[in-house]
């Protein structure tokens, strides 16, 4: 990829290689472990976020353990003033990562989802037409098939999402189709990951969710570190094996080198297509506590409560699109998820914050 995007190619991204990439969202968890991916591929990082749920100390910290090149410009994406300098320089692609994500929130505060979620992508997409920059990677979700029988979910099966953050995501989906099919100059990947666990094994970054965690994987890991005092168990009367739900869990260091395969991609595949990120294994609530208690080395105090309202009982991926098309497939098991997310916990119990 080089750096002079329009004159090189249409879609603003000329030819394989490192280049320059907006990262907007990418003090996040999964724009974290991305951006170090990234860096260590060569590429120059101008990352975009508010910081509402990301932190600066995820970007040094790469910095420090990369010596890469990676600039954080503080600014909210829905702000069209605040978002144009980052494409001030020739900019090859973006990977836009940056959203709201807590399905709970999202039904309790619907219209914070719609606007930052909806607004943040229109406008976007608009500064990089403006730039003509062409090509994106977009963080969908798994949630966007809702609770469907027929599984494992492929990417041609009916998208219904069942809360608003799910609708969010959708419609952003069908904005950047749209946008599209109308240009034939763009190239967009929509990526939807699965259940995103692990940290990079280094446990210099990691996943630090603001207040009480809403995933089981972060839940288990601040139980382990004493800062919640037990796990519940959301339902063991699911129609499953041993009635816990089934998930298809991915290490995040998969999902940050499935943006490295989209981007490749997209040099020469132009338009709109949706892969799944995911392993296609399908582990219950029951096997990842196992699998997290062997990591962390002892057991961690649990107990079964009624279901959680709005969990599908099961949901995993066919990836054989990704690894047809992408060459993508995850390479690191339950495991070394556990372990390496333990390793990131263990490391700093009380996540980015100052103890
Ligand atoms: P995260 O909250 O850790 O990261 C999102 C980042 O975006 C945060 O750093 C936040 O500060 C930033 N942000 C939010 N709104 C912004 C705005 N308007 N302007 C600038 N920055 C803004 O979440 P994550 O888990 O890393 O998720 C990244 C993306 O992947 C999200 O779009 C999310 O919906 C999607 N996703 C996540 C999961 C998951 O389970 N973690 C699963 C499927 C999809
Ligand atoms: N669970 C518990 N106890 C907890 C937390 C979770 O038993 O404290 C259970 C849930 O009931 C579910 C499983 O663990 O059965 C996984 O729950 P998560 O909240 O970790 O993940 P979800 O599959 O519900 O959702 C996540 C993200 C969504 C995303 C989806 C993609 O939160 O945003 O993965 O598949 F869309």
């Amino acid at each position: 990829m080089a750096s002079d995007p329009v004159a090189n190619h249409p879609s603003g991204r000329a030819g394989s290689g490192p280049g320059t990439i907006v990262v907007t969202g990418g003090a996040g968890y999964i724009g974290s472990h991305t951006c170090l991916a990234l860096v260590e591929a060569g590429h120059r990082l101008i990352v975009v976020d508010n910081l509402a749920n990301g932190s600066m100390v995820a970007i040094d910290r790469i910095a420090e353990l990369t010596g890469g090149d990676i600039e954080l410009v503080v600014a909210d994406v829905t702000d069209v003033d605040a978002l144009a300098p980052a494409f001030s320089g020739p900019v090859d692609a973006v990977i836009h990562f940056a959203g709201l994500k807590a399905v709970g929130e999202s039904v309790e505060h619907p219209l914070a989802y719609y606007r930052n979620n909806l607004v943040a992508t229109l406008t976007l997409v608009e500064v990089m037409e403006a730039h003509h920059v062409r090509t994106l990677v977009f963080s969908s979700s798994a949630t966007v098939y809702g609770d469907l029988d027929e599984l494992p979910l492929r990417e041609d099966a009916p998208l219904r999402p069942v809360n608003p953050y799910g609708r969010t995501k959708l419609m952003q989906e069908e904005i950047l189709r749209d946008v599209a099919a109308a240009d034939p100059r763009w190239h967009m990947a929509l990526l939807r990951y699965f259940n995103p666990v692990g940290a990079h094994p280094s446990g210099v970054i990691g996943e630090d969710p603001a207040g009480i965690p809403n995933n089981l994987m972060p839940f288990v890991m601040q139980v382990a570190v004493g800062r919640r005092d037990r796990l519940e168990v959301f339902g063991d009367d699911y129609p499953t094996p041993d009635g816990t739900c089934l998930r298809d869990y991915i290490h995040v260091m998969d999902l940050a080198d499935g943006h490295l395969a989209a981007l490749d991609a997209l040099d020469t595949r132009p338009g709109c297509r949706a892969w799944n990120l995911g392993t296609g294994i399908a582990s219950s609530v029951i096997e990842v506590v196992a699998a997290a208690e062997r990591a962390i080395g002892r057991p961690v105090p649990k107990a079964v409560v009624g279901r959680r309202s709005g969990d599908a009982a099961a949901a995993w991926a066919d990836p054989s699109r990704a690894a047809e098309e992408l060459g993508w497939t995850a390479t690191r098991d339950l495991d070394e998820m556990c372990r390496d997310h333990w390793n990131w916990q263990q490391q700093n119990p009380e996540g980015y914050r100052e103890r």
